[in-house]
């Protein structure tokens, strides 16, 4: 067999790989789309201001990361769909509980850092996957958008484990407890 038979992925992997490729793409079509919605409530229950900021500007990212999708769906010649992501929808709903139940200041800002803080690693095992996929499936301007996406991502998770370990979590540590 020579190297270019060897490496090459086939027709038949190329079609089955292409579909889940799609279909993730439609599930985290579906995630941007409800974080638009969730990150505006996150930042209206948060009280420290540099957690303020990083969910405004996470907001700004994620309109754009929308857009960036709706890109891809149109190089696969396909109208963008979303897919309901159970996992994201059972992550915002525990959320919402539990910045719910904290009280408001330093313990429901490390409640919110918490919470969103999942939310993003499940973005970066999403944009991962999809990033290794559009490679395979040789889709190289995907590629590069995916992988800026994924380096947004990792930077907002960054980010706020800063703002966690800068303030908010010393806060809530000396706040006493109900
Ligand atoms: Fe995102």
């Amino acid at each position: 067999m020579k190297k270019s038979e060897k490496t090459a992925i086939s027709e038949e992997m190329a079609s089955k790989l292409g579909k889940l490729f799609e279909q993730e793409i439609r599930d985290i079509y579906w995630v941007e789309k409800a974080l638009l919605k969730a990150l505006p409530k996150m930042a209206k229950k948060a009280t420290s201001p540099d957690l303020v900021t990083a969910l405004q500007d996470h907001l700004t990212e994620t309109e754009e990361q929308v857009s960036r999708v709706e890109r891809i769906f149109g190089m696969l010649n396909k109208e963008p769909r979303a897919k309901k992501c159970e996992a994201m929808e059972g992550l915002l709903k525990e959320a919402e509980e539990v910045t719910g139940e904290a009280e408001e200041g330093a313990m429901r800002d490390a409640a919110i850092i918490a919470s969103v803080q999942k939310v993003e690693h499940y973005e970066i095992s999403s944009y991962g996957t999809l990033r290794t996929f559009a490679q395979t499936l040789q889709l190289d301007e995907a590629v590069t958008i995916l992988e800026t996406t994924l380096e947004e991502e990792k930077k907002a998770d960054t980010l706020l484990t800063e703002v966690a370990v800068s303030n908010v979590n010393n806060e809530a540590a000396w706040e006493p407890a109900e």
